[in-house]
């Protein structure tokens, strides 16, 4: 199930507080209805995609390999054209399929990253960088000042003259991004950026664009597979399958309101508990007893309006709302699950225990280092009371979570 925007638009909040008359004037991109198939594809890499992004927005597509991002990105970019809709840099169209308008990436305000170590590494640093100068024709005394500000942004200043082979990854990483801020553009554009860089790499360059973000107040569309860089990166996300967004939204909704089985088990980690719902109403939440627990009762909410009292449900709790405990540390466990975790993984950050959980089955529990479980030992599990997903009870979308 695809559905719209569901949050709140960026963009028109801030038309509201500039008073505005029309709101896509402060979007630094609109898509509207952007469709493509590739020549001999029987089906559409991407489908009537619509999305806005805020000036000083980060903005993030975000979905399994395959699913359309990359495309998406090449058509905002110029480097594909799109067989139907539109594309929208502030009020001015860069492609528009029904007028025949189609402008070459050149005439498009954007700085833009690869996947690949995008440089050209017989050239030096400076040339590097100086590239999309010289090639828009910037005026020659202009040129060594801008590529100065640029080296300075991603902290390579003085690095001039520095030919390309002797550059590590993450420095090669931050020349691409030079070369693609040199222009000053008013939109950047990021195609899995790190995902050449190794893991340490990987979170301090995160860090860094982030910062470097901020500062330039710059619209970036931003593309991976990667959910924690998607989350720590973006002010919102679209959730893309096969050429179709899924869910958009802040990281937060997405990641505490998933619209289908897909969103929920694409970002982060779900556990599926069986319920059942005691009580519904149309604008609060469910109440659903647990089933094997006589007095563990929670609340969630369903995506599905046709959800009723009396209903088996699954119940999604994110592995941080359960609590473990060994048996003999409650004295009175009220409103809890018990079990026996019958295997104990530890992984340094967190203990994982698949326990046999009573009136369930085996469920994968995280637990901290500090209060071990023994295996083989009966425990007490606390939910959360409320904040959780409920789905129909069907056995096909808890074998995909868990
Ligand atoms: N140049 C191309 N020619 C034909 N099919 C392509 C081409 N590029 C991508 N595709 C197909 O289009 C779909 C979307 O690809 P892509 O946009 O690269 O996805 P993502 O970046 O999300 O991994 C995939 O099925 C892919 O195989
Ligand atoms: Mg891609």
């Amino acid at each position: 199930m695809a559905q719209k925007a569901s949050a709140e638009s960026p963009v028109a909040a801030r038309r509201d507080s500039e008073g505005k008359a029309t709101g896509a004037a402060s979007a630094a991109i609109r898509l509207s209805g952007i469709s493509k198939t590739y020549p001999g594809g029987t089906q559409k890499a991407v489908n009537s995609l619509s999305l806005e992004i805020a000036d000083g927005e980060v903005f993030t597509l975000l979905g399994p390999s395959g699913c359309g991002k990359t495309t998406t990105l090449r058509m905002v970019a110029g480097l594909e054209e799109p067989d139907d809709g539109a594309i929208y840099f502030g009020e001015k169209p860069v492609v528009d399929f029904a007028h025949g308008i189609n402008l070459p990436p050149e005439k498009r305000d954007i700085g833009m990253v690869f996947q690949s170590y995008a440089i050209w590494p017989h050239m030096t640093v400076e040339e590097n960088v100086g590239f999309p100068l010289r090639a828009r024709k910037f005026p020659r005394h202009e040129i060594p000042g801008r590529i100065a500000k640029a080296l300075d942004l991603v902290g390579m200043g003085g690095m001039q003259k520095r030919p390309g082979p002797l550059l590590s990854g993450g420095q090669q990483q931050r020349i691409a991004l030079a070369r693609a801020l040199v222009t000053e553009p008013r939109i950047l554009l990021l195609d899995e950026p790190f995902s050449n860089l190794d893991a340490k790499l990987r979170e301090q360059m995160r860090i860094e664009v982030k910062l470097l973000q901020k500062r330039l107040n710059i619209a970036v569309l931003f593309v991976t597979h990667d959910q924690v860089e998607a989350l720590s990166l973006s002010d919102r996300i679209a959730l893309m399958k096969d050429g179709v967004i899924q869910q958009q939204g802040s990281p937060r909704m997405l990641y505490e309101e998933p619209v289908n089985a897909f969103a929920r088990d694409f970002i982060g980690r779900t556990l599926l508990f069986r319920g059942q719902v005691r009580a519904h109403n149309p604008s609060g939440p469910l109440a659903i007893a647990v089933d094997g627990a006589p007095d563990c009762m929670v609340f969630g909410r369903s995506v599905d309006p046709e959800v009723k009292t009396g209903d088996a449900v699954f119940i999604g709790v994110r592995p941080e709302d359960v609590e473990i405990l060994p048996a003999e540390s409650v004295n009175i466990p009220s409103g809890m699950m018990s079990g026996v975790a019958h295997a104990a993984l530890f992984l340094g950050e967190r203990i994982e225990y698949q326990v046999d959980v009573d009136g369930q089955r085996d469920i994968v529990i995280f637990g901290d280092r500090h209060n071990p479980v023994p295996e083989g030992g009966r425990v007490w599990l606390r939910l959360r009371p409320e904040g959780h997903s409920v789905w129909r009870n069907d056995w096909s979308h808890s074998e995909e979570a868990n």
